[in-house]
């Protein structure tokens, strides 16, 4: 199976290259490409895949070979789908608490009358959303797949995150992103004080 992601952030941000790192451990660098990056990204993005800066609604890829992963699409997807061994499209999009549609409106809308399939009503992250594909690749239904909706992560003592989607459980295992949890434990604390910023209100 080769995926497609199509990079629809306007930056290339540390949860976001987690996530892409861990889709080109999954399907494989070979078989990773990285559409709409700009000059930016391009360095980091070549390390994991192939890089192209036309968007994948422009590039000369058959319409026929292509399915695109949208949580809005009408069908599930199906290994019978996945026969052919087409290429998989999936949004470089991080999650909405409230999904807004962006595959849609970003990638399906703009290639008429692709081929797009669901995985459930469940928004998964990017990597998530491509083991899950791998899954039913390999046979699994879509109902025999395990995930966690929205799972709590103890960061510390008396502070957890919620991760506002679903993470496919293997096992027993939740399939995080790796490096995630330490990313939220460290990094993402730093970044909120910097996105935050505020007064002492005791001085
Ligand atoms: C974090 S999701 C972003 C979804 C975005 N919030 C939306 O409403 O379209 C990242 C990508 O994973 C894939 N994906 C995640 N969950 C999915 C689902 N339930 N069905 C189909 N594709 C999904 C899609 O390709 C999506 O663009």
């Amino acid at each position: 199976m080769k995926v497609i992601i199509e990079h629809c952030e306007p930056v290339l941000s540390t949860w976001l290259l987690l996530e892409y790192k861990y889709a080109s451990k999954l399907i494989g660098k070979r078989n990773l490409i990285f559409s709409n990056v700009k000059n930016l990204a391009k360095g980091k993005l070549q390390r994991i895949g192939t890089t192209f800066s036309e968007s994948i609604t422009k590039l000369p890829f058959k319409k026929a070979e292509l399915i695109v992963l949208d949580p809005k699409a009408r069908k599930p997807l199906k290994a019978s789908d996945l026969k052919s061994n087409p290429i998989l499209v999936v949004g470089g999009i991080l999650g909405e608490a409230i999904p807004l549609g962006r595959t849609h409106e970003f990638i399906t809308k703009k290639i008429r009358n692709v081929k797009a399939r669901n995985l459930g009503k469940a928004q998964f992250s990017i990597d998530g959303a491509i083991l899950v594909a791998k899954l039913i690749e390999g046979g699994k239904k879509l109902s025999e797949i395990k995930a966690r909706l929205n799972p709590e992560i103890k960061i510390r003592k008396n502070h957890s995150i919620q991760l506002g989607y679903a993470v496919p459980v293997i096992g027993k295992k939740l399939k995080i992103t790796p490096g995630l949890i330490k990313y939220l434990k460290k990094d993402i604390v730093k970044d909120e004080l910097k996105l935050i910023g505020g007064e002492n209100p005791w001085q």
